[in-house]
């Protein structure tokens, strides 16, 4: 049987350059107990030297490797270590490993001791290595550094299942299973691969040290399809008579950009309609664990009604990826890269990126494109010629594309993924075509920024969205970006922030969110939401002249001392391609401005959605929110605790900017400022589990509100 471990615990960590720290026996006194996923250092949110993180840290591990394990195989593999790692096993070399977004496994079994106590040693290299894609320019994004994804220990017999890729057809499942035999000797291996009550078995002989594939067809399967409604996934078992046995999730569906310039899913056409998404947290880093990598993705496909998501520019967590799986959301997935190509060796690396992002990947039946060029680069003839024949030799049922900026570009790929900074929607010169960005830093927005400028905001996602839809021979549009993100001196806004997203740096919606959200069936839910404070202070001119509104009614009303003004419709002239055009109500102004504000949404002639502002714009209530009550007792298990000065009717007040200041009581740590100086009325920590058990109290204050406090259960 095959057993797997997390080693995601007690490890001990050294945040400077020790080469001593590789020997079996070290100085451990002064290392720090750590869990993983781990950020090599504590990072602001903001405001923060973007070199911090650019070093040499060390890792050691013990682990106690039983006598019952001789004669089996251990593999170690690391889901991500930023940006390269050199393991040894008790002071033996075990192998190394550039790039920071894909994993690698190394065969230790014949430097470890049975019965014994063993040590991991792993130097981690975070500084921007140039031979290291997406390193060797100057990126729009930090890599940040340290062991900031799983590690684990697979234990099996010397013949084992190396890797299992899974096709599904319509009805059927093609798979081709590797089986590895290290042993000394060719040894005759049964594998069956099985689905539901379908079985196929092969005897295959295999020679020592080979690898070897096995081709696997199942028919006439029952199986539902999987799509954006309901993503049906089905476990897939691939097993050898010696117990071995790998468990893979698989999902039935078509996926296909055709040349009409449509994408199809399942033989039905969707038009895309997503964000680009970096996968950095403020505080963490790069090293958040599954439970907020998850989250984003239910962000993505729930609170902003996206149906596709492209992890710019690199590929990205596991868990992340599972959760599209899990919801039906789309991916287009790329390689690591920013508009810089290294040389020889530079490409060598990145052509290896982008076999382990594949072989990692290629189960996913969220991901529906290979990105294959280095985001915006210049052609590289044969470098992506490369790039193209490799994705499609290692999955031949995935079309790539590549993301350029540039009109006149070699198409070596089967999609033309382009970036269209024109704010509009340019006539696609190839079919099939894909925007991949707009608006990004055409319109930077702070969720801060005067209340004109994030209305514009919204309405420059809304028009080309809606563009794009209206635009024949286009899939659909991926705006940039989903949340504002850290970066590099020479971007962003020079606190280390790209204010691009719709969403703030820590997951809070932007006007913009709301114009995405709006797009939601409402038979899923109901959106009301006004861009606007309705201050007449707030607009050039004074007085709220006009008010966008983004809403999934049919039609929105003013209401003035609770009587109803003329209903108003959508502004499906402005909008004619979008499924819910916002609205735009002229003059919605309540003048003298002494009763509260309130606008209702009908669906059916019935108000089904209500939303009132405060008019005397008091912060007067201090909420307090857990993104989740449960977290799990490894140490690393993170929730967002979110907090905002808000009106009495729950609108965050962006002009606020008092201090709010928290205390933990329980197994668990804040990760965060505290007290933490309000931006744009809101803030968020982490609240990280510990190992142990227990109730975990997290009180927040300032000095004028009432004390609120909020209860996590750590298990
Ligand atoms: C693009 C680039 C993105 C981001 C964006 C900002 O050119 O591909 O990574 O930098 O600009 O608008």
């Amino acid at each position: 049987m095959r057993e797997v471990a997390s080693l995601n615990r007690d490890w001990l960590f050294w945040p400077y350059d020790t080469p001593s720290a590789k020997r079996r026996v070290a100085n451990e006194r002064a290392m720090y107990e750590v869990c993983l996923p781990h950020s090599n250092v504590y990072v602001p949110w903001h405001n923060f030297d973007d070199k911090i993180y650019q070093r040499i840290s060390w890792y050691r591990r013990h682990i106690k490797i039983p006598a019952r394990w001789r004669n089996r195989r251990l593999r170690l593999t690391f889901d991500g270590v930023m940006i390269a790692a050199d393991v040894w096993i008790n002071g033996k070399p075990a192998g190394a490993h550039k790039g920071g977004y894909t994993p690698f496994t190394l065969d230790i079994t014949s430097l470890v001791e049975f019965g014994k106590d063993n040590v991991i040693s792993v130097r981690v290299d975070s500084t921007e290595r140039a031979d290291i894609p997406p390193c060797g320019g100057v990126i729009d994004y930090l890599t940040f550094g340290g062991i900031y994804r799983d590690v684990r220990l697979t234990v099996s017999e010397p013949v084992y299942i190396a890797d299992v890729f899974v096709r599904p057809g319509a009805r059927s499942l093609s798979a081709t299973v590797t089986v590895a035999n290290d042993q000394a000797y060719a040894r005759e291996t049964e594998v069956v691969l099985a689905l539901g009550g379908k079985t196929a078995r092969e005897t295959v002989i295999i020679a020592p040290g080979e690898r070897r594939k096995v081709d696997f067809a199942l028919r006439n399967l029952t199986v539902r399809v999987w799509d954006l409604e309901t993503p049906n996934l089905y476990d897939v078992t691939a097993s050898l008579d010696n117990g071995d046995r790998v468990v893979t999730r698989v999902g039935f569906r078509q996926a296909r950009f055709e040349t009409d310039g449509k994408f199809y899913l399942n033989g039905k056409h969707v038009q895309l309609f997503g964000l680009d998404r970096h996968q950095t947290f403020p505080f963490l880093g790069g090293a958040a664990p599954a439970r907020l990598q998850r989250r984003d993705a239910d962000i993505l496909k729930r609170e902003l009604g996206l149906n596709i998501v492209r992890t710019s520019h690199y590929p990205q967590s596991p868990h992340f990826l599972d959760r599209c799986d899990e919801i039906g959301l789309l991916v287009f997935e790329e390689i690591p890269g920013w508009t810089h190509i290294g040389d020889a060796a530079w490409k060598e690396v990145s052509k290896q990126e982008l076999r382990e992002m594949i072989v990692r990947d290629r189960n996913h039946p969220s991901i529906v494109l290979w990105g294959v060029r280095i985001n915006e680069s210049a052609d590289d003839h044969d470098y992506y010629t490369d790039t193209n024949r490799i994705a499609h030799e290692l999955d031949p049922t995935r079309q790539t594309g590549g993301v350029r900026c540039f009109r006149e570009s070699e198409m070596l790929e089967d999609v033309f993924t382009y970036n269209d900074f024109s704010n509009g929607v340019q006539p696609p010169n190839h079919r099939p075509y894909l925007i991949t960005e707009f608006n990004g830093h055409m319109f930077p927005t702070k969720p801060f920024d005067q209340e004109e400028r994030m209305v514009e905001h919204a309405l420059r996602h809304a028009r080309i969205q809606d563009a794009q839809m209206g635009t024949p021979g286009i899939a659909g549009a991926i705006g940039w970006c989903a949340f504002d993100y850290n970066t590099h001196r020479m971007f962003g806004s020079g606190d280390r922030v790209c204010y691009h997203g719709v969403m703030d740096i820590f997951r809070f919606p932007k006007f913009a969110a709301y114009f995405y959200k709006s797009q939601l069936d409402p038979k899923r839910t109901v959106v009301l939401e006004p861009a606007s404070l309705m201050k007449q202070g707030e607009r050039s001119g004074g007085g709220v002249s006009e008010m966008v509104v983004f809403s999934n009614c049919e039609e929105v009303a003013v209401c003035r001392d609770g009587v109803e003004a003329k209903p108003i419709l959508p502004d499906r002239a402005g909008f004619p391609n979008l499924p819910h055009p916002p609205f735009r109500v002229p003059d919605p102004e309540s003048y003298p401005w002494i009763t509260d504000f309130e606008i209702v949404g009908k669906i059916g002639g019935k108000i089904v959605a209500r939303k009132k502002i405060a008019v005397d714009g008091i912060p007067d209530h201090l909420s307090l929110t857990a993104d989740a009550h449960t977290l799990a007792a490894d140490g690393s298990d993170c929730t967002r605790i979110a907090f905002a000065l808000t009106d009495r009717y729950g609108n965050i007040q962006p002009y606020a900017t008092g201090v709010v200041e928290l205390t933990v009581t329980g197994p668990a740590t804040l990760i965060g400022e505290n007290p933490f100086a309000l931006v744009a009325g809101r803030g968020a920590v982490w609240l990280r589990a510990g190992q142990e058990e227990g109730l975990v109290k997290v009180e927040a204050r300032t000095p004028y509100h009432k004390i609120q406090t909020v209860k996590i259960h750590v298990k």
